[in-house]
């Protein structure tokens, strides 16, 4: 059986981005695969420091993935900090890491830009801390967005550089995944491309969004005035609204808005409507077990510790024979 693996920042709440990009294959996977999903909270404080809201948000990631129809009984769920094992994986590979490499990585070189005051060592070496997170538990298969790319090629050079460096195959090479597809990006309602959480809140429409707060927000996605020629390409914003239909609306639909935006009768006040209508029959059954799931504490609690003893059992071999294969050990 393979291995996946994969992971969620708890840096706010699951938006349609995490969940057409990372979540769907997920709980697609979990019944032909040995699955760990976890939440990367040590990856969060790169970026955001502050204990108490992380707290708050790993809770929230945790009842976003079992309302969404993630399975503790067939995934293993747990928190990322919960293995400090990934800790020590992560120290080793940082030698094989060279810094070069990792000052070219794209998502690096973003947060240097965003954030001038805090281009700390964490970020420069995120990428080792995820492929440790992969490897760790030797996955063959990634499901991620097509933002973790770059990531995922990094993960396989560290591989590959662990298994040439002590001279044994002992690292598979793990390869980004999607369902039978490309790897997607889901676009923001505000215009931009990728539907984010640190650029706007109102590009994004999170599992947890109500119904209202969903319409509102579709209902104020960004158009224009409409096509001027039959069969004209399409703006940025306007094809991100029809990409968003594809993502949520049945096919007739969209080919009826393409149908109408070719021949310039569109009105995009009746799209938007349309595409409310599907988003929340699509947000609404996974909003209301959200909410069941938030009040149990309990629950919550037993399955991060039930996950976590699970994942630590193959964490801690890997490490082990890591440990064995470099040729460390203890007097
Ligand atoms: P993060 O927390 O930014 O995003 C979680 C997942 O959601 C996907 N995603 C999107 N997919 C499509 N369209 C979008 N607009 C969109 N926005 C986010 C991401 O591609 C990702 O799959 N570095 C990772 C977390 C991580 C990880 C790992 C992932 C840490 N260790 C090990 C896989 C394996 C991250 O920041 O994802």
């Amino acid at each position: 059986m393979e291995t996946v693996v994969s992971g969620i920042r708890p840096t706010g709440f699951l938006h349609l981005g995490n969940y057409f990009g990372a979540l769907r294959n997920f709980i697609k996977m979990q019944n032909e695969a040995n699955c760990f999903f976890f939440i990367a909270d040590y990856h969060s404080l790169t970026t955001h420091p502050k204990a108490s809201e992380l707290n708050m948000h790993i809770k929230n990631v945790l009842v976003d993935y079992l309302a969404s129809g993630l399975d503790p009984e067939k995934s293993t769920l747990y928190v990322q900090s919960d293995l400090p094992e990934t800790a020590e994986l992560y120290l080793l590979f940082n030698m094989l890491a060279y810094m070069g490499e990792l000052q070219r990585v794209s998502s690096f070189k973003e947060k240097v830009r965003r954030h001038p005051d805090n281009v700390n060592a964490g970020l420069l070496t995120y990428p080792v801390l995820q492929a440790a997170d992969i490897l760790i538990h030797n996955a063959d298969k990634v499901p991620v967005g097509k933002d973790q790319e770059q990531h995922l090629e990094m993960t396989r050079d560290f591989a590959q550089r662990f298994n040439h460096t002590y001279e044994i195959e002992y690292f598979k090479l793990p390869v980004a995944y999607n369902f039978g597809n490309e790897l997607v990006k889901i676009p923001g309602l505000d215009g931009s491309t990728k539907m984010s959480k640190s650029d706007n809140e109102a590009s994004c429409v999170y599992l947890s969004d109500d119904p209202e707060t969903v319409r509102k927000k579709v209902m104020k996605a960004v158009t224009d005035s409409g096509p001027t020629e039959p069969n004209q390409e399409k703006p940025q914003a306007i094809e991100n609204i029809f990409q968003l239909m594809k993502a949520v609306s049945a096919p007739e639909t969209l080919q009826f808005f393409e149908e109408q935006y070719n021949l310039c009768q569109i009105r995009y006040g009746d799209m938007k409507k349309q595409l409310a209508v599907d988003m929340i029959a699509f947000t609404a059954p996974i909003y209301e077990k959200i909410l069941e799931l938030r009040s149990n504490d309990d629950y919550l609690r037993k399955v991060a510790k039930q996950g976590a003893e699970k994942a630590r059992e193959s964490a801690v071999k890997t490490v082990r024979e890591v440990r064995e294969i470099i040729g460390l050990r203890s007097l």
